[in-house]
């Protein structure tokens, strides 16, 4: 690195610390930026939508597509610049009797009829996920006033799972308050999955894991050591005789294993052997992931939800998510209640999910 790249690093990491924001999250803006993906934003209708299209395309980190009218964006958020966003209106699109057809081929065999394919692409949510599967975006946010399941439905219908996965999942990419944490050096860690499936099986928990690798790599920047947790560290309490819950950690971490084999994944572990080397050495000797996780896999969604609100709550952890991943092409879901930040640094994360 330069002496002048390093000058403006350490001036960015300063005005970091002096604004609050979390290095990473300003990296992965800064990332973005450079690819110039082209993201839609189905909710022209909602205040925030419109102001974050706006930010996201003053400050160059995507181009982006809202799906919406001018009136009703005027409407919504008038003080608002839209110049330089792309409004697409479903109801008035040349493009949309192209998508109802992407629509009838994607779903008659579940028994959609040509009708009815033309009535749902007229759907904001459906039709931006149709921009993504036939190609005129790069990635697709959502949810701002929509639930989870109507927000990844169109996602999971047409847009469908990358090759060799067989199952769309979501993490949290968990950036640490600093970086003196003994048991999470990096300052940051991938959890999965705390927000999609309920109670996954062992296969579905094999993708998850190494869905979650690939999002460490890719978005949070880390070389990931994946521990499938449990309350059971290598068959120490395996006495569930009612739940199986260690049995299906186990088969899935065999499974993972054998799916990607050059991954650095172990299991079951508790999640002190997980992170505690100490204890990783006891439990697990000789493992190459025990005592040194940075990538954690809860058995299902009760554990995660709740693990990662522990880490948020009592460990000042911020939590950017939940990433979908497993998806053919990059969707993501916002929570009900973001904010105008939080679409934008979405937008950020589904730009370089994008390919
Ligand atoms: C993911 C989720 C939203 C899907 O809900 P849904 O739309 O009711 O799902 P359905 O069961 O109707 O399935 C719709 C399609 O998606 C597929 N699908 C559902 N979940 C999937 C998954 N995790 N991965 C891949 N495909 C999936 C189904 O196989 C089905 O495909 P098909 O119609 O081609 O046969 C649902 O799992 C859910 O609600 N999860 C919990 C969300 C939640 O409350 N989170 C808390 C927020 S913190």
């Amino acid at each position: 690195m330069s002496l002048l790249d390093k000058i403006k690093k350490a001036g960015a990491e300063l005005t970091d610390a002096l604004t609050g924001t979390p290095t990473l999250l300003r990296e992965i803006k800064e990332k973005a930026a450079t690819r110039r993906k082209t993201i839609v934003l189905c909710e022209g209708e909602d205040k925030r939508v419109v102001e974050a299209a706006a930010k996201i395309t003053a400050e160059g980190i995507a181009k982006i597509v809202l799906i919406g009218n001018e009136a009703e964006c005027k409407k919504v958020a008038p003080d608002v610049d839209l110049t330089g966003i792309t409004l697409v209106d479903p109801l008035t699109s040349d493009k949309t009797e192209e998508y109802a057809n992407i629509l009838y081929e994607a779903r008659k065999a579940k028994g959609m009829t040509k009708e009815q394919a033309a009535e749902q692409a007229k759907d904001r949510t459906m039709f931006g996920a149709l921009m993504l599967k036939a190609g005129d975006v790069d990635g697709y946010v959502s949810g701002a006033c929509h639930s989870t399941a109507n927000t990844l439905r169109p996602g999971l219908q047409v847009v469908k799972t990358a090759s060799g996965i067989k199952t769309v999942s979501s993490c949290f990419i968990m950036i640490a308050p600093d970086k003196n944490n003994p048991y999470n050096p990096d300052g940051v860690a991938v959890f999965a999955d705390c927000a999609i499936n309920i109670e996954p099986t062992a296969e579905q928990l094999a993708d998850i894991a190494i869905t979650s690798a690939a999002t460490a790599k890719a978005i949070a920047g880390i070389e990931p050591k994946v521990a499938m947790l449990s309350f059971s560290t290598k068959g120490s309490g395996n006495d569930d005789k009612f739940t199986q819950t260690v049995p299906k950690v186990q088969k899935a971490t065999e499974l993972a294993k054998a799916a990607a084999p050059s991954l650095a994944l172990d299991g079951e572990f508790q999640f002190d052997a997980a992170v505690a080397p100490e204890v990783g050495q006891l439990k697990a000797p000789g493992s190459p992931v025990a005592g040194h996780a940075n990538v954690f896999v809860f058995p299902n969604i009760n554990a995660g939800n709740i693990g990662y609100k522990i880490a948020q709550r009592f460990g000042g952890y911020m939590a950017i998510g939940p990433v979908c991943q497993g998806f053919a092409k990059p969707l993501n879901d916002l929570s009900r209640g973001c904010s105008v930040d939080d679409i934008v640094a979405t937008v950020a994360v589904t730009a370089l999910q994008a390919e």
